[in-house]
């Protein structure tokens, strides 16, 4: 495996919500498994392995996943990856909203990533919102008002096609234990085996499809667990490098290839992507909060009830 020292430059949080470009990276590795090392610390910061996921496997995720963004609506609750309010689109996807309030802290440019909507009659709903972006759920989400672990999206909405992809993220979670064995053996250890993705120690996915990501660092991960990002290409495209700015790399990461970072301690983010063709990343990750959920009751009464389904029905 090829190495490369890089040294550290604490510039994510000035890039926080920005859209990265080449300004941002003076180092591409493609092609070639490849680690990213901490200069001064010697720890590993990520590792890119070429071509580590079988052919069978992404043609599967393409058959499964290649039309995901034809079926369903663009997600609001991406918050900084999504990048600095454009109240152009949001306001395309939310026509009827008097006013948008910006919430949370603003970046270093003194922008804001997260709105609230304000009504006609003043008052100020409580759902954030961030610029709609083609991202897409799967696999297991914390619902913390029951503190309950529960299907999210894709899984979902479409529990056959969903099982019929499983061997697709069971071949991500061979590549993991093989590059980062400790790694793999925590997760095993701390995970409830309920809300894992089957076959896998991590629980749960984020499906983009030309998805720009502007800086950030994911929230919620598991804190001393590992994140991993795999492509599945649905015609031809450019550019879509994933960028970790504080240490000035790109990735082309291509159908196939695999990165295993800790994206909620790395800002990161991708570069624009231009051309016909789709390109499909899959971060499947592990939920920390995921470790403490209980399985949700199967009480009449429960928020996920047939009985209350039926009522509204
Ligand atoms: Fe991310």
């Amino acid at each position: 495996m090829h190495t490369l020292p890089r040294p550290h430059t604490p510039c994510g949080k000035a890039r926080e919500g920005c859209f990265l470009t080449e300004e941002d990276y003076d180092t591409v590795i493609q092609g070639r498994s490849s680690v990213v090392v901490d200069a001064k610390s010697g720890e590993i910061v990520a590792i890119f392995l070429h071509r580590a996921i079988p052919a069978t496997a992404c043609n599967l995720a393409r058959q499964v996943f290649g039309t995901i963004d034809e079926t369903t609506p663009p997600s609001t609750t991406r918050a900084t990856a999504a990048g600095v309010v454009d109240e152009a689109q949001v306001r395309k996807r939310f026509p009827q909203v008097a006013e948008l309030i910006p919430v949370g802290r603003p970046n270093a440019n003194g922008d804001y990533c997260k709105v609230k909507f304000k009504r006609d009659d003043g008052r100020v709903m409580t759902d954030v919102y961030s610029n709609p972006v083609q991202s897409y759920k799967g696999g297991y989400n914390y619902y913390r008002f029951g503190g309950y672990g529960i299907k999210t999206g894709f899984t979902k909405t479409h529990p056959q096609e969903w099982e019929r992809s499983l061997p697709f993220f069971q071949s991500i979670d061979a590549a993991l234990r093989e590059a980062l064995p400790e790694a793999h053996a925590y997760h095993d250890s701390v995970l409830p085996v309920e809300f894992r993705i089957p076959g896998t120690v991590l629980t749960s996915v984020a499906i983009n499809c030309n998805y720009r990501s502007a800086c950030h660092k994911d929230i919620g991960d598991l804190k001393k667990g590992w994140s991993t990002l795999t492509v599945v290409e649905c015609g031809p495209y450019e550019g879509g490098l994933y960028v970790l700015p504080e240490y000035r790399v790109a990735m082309d990461v291509r159908e196939g290839d695999v990165v295993f970072v800790r994206s909620h301690l790395q800002w990161h983010g991708n570069t624009a992507i231009t051309g016909k063709g789709k390109r499909l990343s899959f971060v499947v990750f592990a939920k920390e909060a995921l470790c403490k959920a209980r399985k949700p009751p199967d009480f009449p009464w429960g928020p996920h009830s047939k009985r209350k389904r039926k009522r509204k029905e």
